[in-house]
């Protein structure tokens, strides 16, 4: 089960947040696919699938937004 990997959506600077958006996103690849050895297996297809990649840089993106809105988009 999950432990409390995710404890703010606050960060310090958009850098940072763009940092968590990707950790969110990996982490969902985690948990719908717990098995190391299947995501290992799959990397190299979506590494070198101009697709696929779009599709992860939407997916940060709208984790992003959320972590941005969250932050109150950094403007102090
Ligand atoms: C590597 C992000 C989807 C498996 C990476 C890396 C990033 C990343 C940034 C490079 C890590 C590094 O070299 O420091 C994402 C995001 C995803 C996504 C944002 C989706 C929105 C997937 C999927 C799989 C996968 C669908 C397989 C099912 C892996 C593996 C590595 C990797 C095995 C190499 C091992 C590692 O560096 O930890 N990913 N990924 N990822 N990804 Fe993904």
């Amino acid at each position: 089960t999950m432990d409390n990997w995710l404890p703010t959506l606050m960060t310090a600077t958009p850098t940072e947040g763009f940092e968590l958006a990707i950790k969110l996103s990996r982490m969902t690849i985690k948990s719908t696919q717990p098995d190391a050895a299947v995501r290992d297996r799959l990397r190299p297809d979506y590494a070198e699938d101009a697709g696929s990649l779009i599709a992860v840089s939407q997916v940060v993106a709208t984790n992003f937004a959320t972590i941005a809105a969250a932050n109150g988009h950094w403007r102090g």
